[in-house]
């Protein structure tokens, strides 16, 4: 394991913040006196790392294996959204029953911290689960199908499933999340969820989809709400995240132009999320 390093002015925050967005192994930390930030990219490959600086300077160091599983193991608590789900990083069958047998009437959903995004606990994860909640509430009793435009972790596709989606289907560039999500859909036994490794920028939807969830950078987001129009049914709803403060008026704009609106619109901290639908 490796990890490039660079100290940067806390100004920069957010756009390091923007660099490494869905990476779950970026890491940007506030110095003391609030003056500056160190960006950590732990990879898995020395070329990764060496890659990294060369684009962005900082330095590369080799990770001790003690230190890797300090940085990787360190799960947080469980996540409760709305009444009706919970998120855990534990996967130790007992636990998970007591878990269960201590939230009764909430559907548990085991995800443990490894090299994809989306264990619950970051803002734009959660934001896009209370949506998915709101969601299967109102579609209950109807067959519903959703589409999950960056996965990372499989969180959204597998809640879905275990919330009553009819099937799932998710999808993600990066070959690392595509094999810790499919082994989440396994885990959980989310069997209407099917994973593709595909990039959002050369993939073409086929069936539309009844509700379409992105929690993904602006610069993608922006770039694709044409094609996302074409994968939402009319009357079907569409949640973002991932976009910050400072691109929320153009990506709107830019989901405006698509013919996509958006009626909630909820910050938390420095991100947005929203929920809509077709014009
Ligand atoms: C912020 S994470 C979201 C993960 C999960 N859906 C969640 O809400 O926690 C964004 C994910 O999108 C993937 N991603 C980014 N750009 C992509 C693209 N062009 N095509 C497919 N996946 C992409 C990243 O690999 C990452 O796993």
């Amino acid at each position: 394991m490796w990890v490039w390093s660079k100290l940067s002015a806390a100004k920069w925050e957010d756009a390091w913040e923007e660099r490494f967005y869905g990476n779950q192994n970026a890491v940007v930390t506030g110095l003391a006196g609030g003056k500056s930030v160190r960006v950590d990219v732990y990879c898995e490959e020395h070329q990764q790392a060496l890659e990294i600086a060369e684009h962005f300077g900082g330095s590369v160091r080799e990770l001790v294996e003690t230190d890797w599983v300090a940085v990787s193991a360190k799960p947080g608590p469980p996540i409760k959204i709305r009444d009706s789900l919970l998120v855990t990083s534990e996967v130790d069958p007992a636990g998970l029953r007591e878990m269960k047998r201590l939230n009764e009437g909430r559907i548990v959903v085991s995800i443990p911290p490894e090299m994809a995004f989306g264990t619950g606990d970051h803002p734009t994860t959660a934001s896009c689960l209370r949506f998915l909640a709101d969601e299967a509430r109102a579609r209950r009793g109807q067959a519903w199908r959703l589409l999950d435009l960056g996965c990372g972790s499989g969180v959204l596709a597998i809640a879905a499933d275990l919330l009553g989606a009819e099937a799932c289907e998710a999808l993600d560039y990066d070959p690392r999340a595509v094999e810790v999500a499919r082994h989440n859909v396994e885990r959980n036994g989310a069997s209407g969820v099917l994973v593709e490794e595909a990039d959002l920028r050369e993939w073409s939807p086929g069936e539309p989809y009844d509700v379409v969830a992105a929690n993904l950078f602006a610069d993608v987001l922006q770039s694709s709400f044409e094609k996302i129009f074409r994968c939402l049914r009319p009357g079907g709803s569409f949640i973002l995240s991932g976009v910050l403060r400072e691109q929320w008026e153009k990506t709107e704009e830019a989901a405006l132009t698509a013919g996509l609106v958006f009626e909630v619109v909820k910050k938390k901290g420095k991100w947005f999320s929203a929920k809509g639908g077709r014009a």
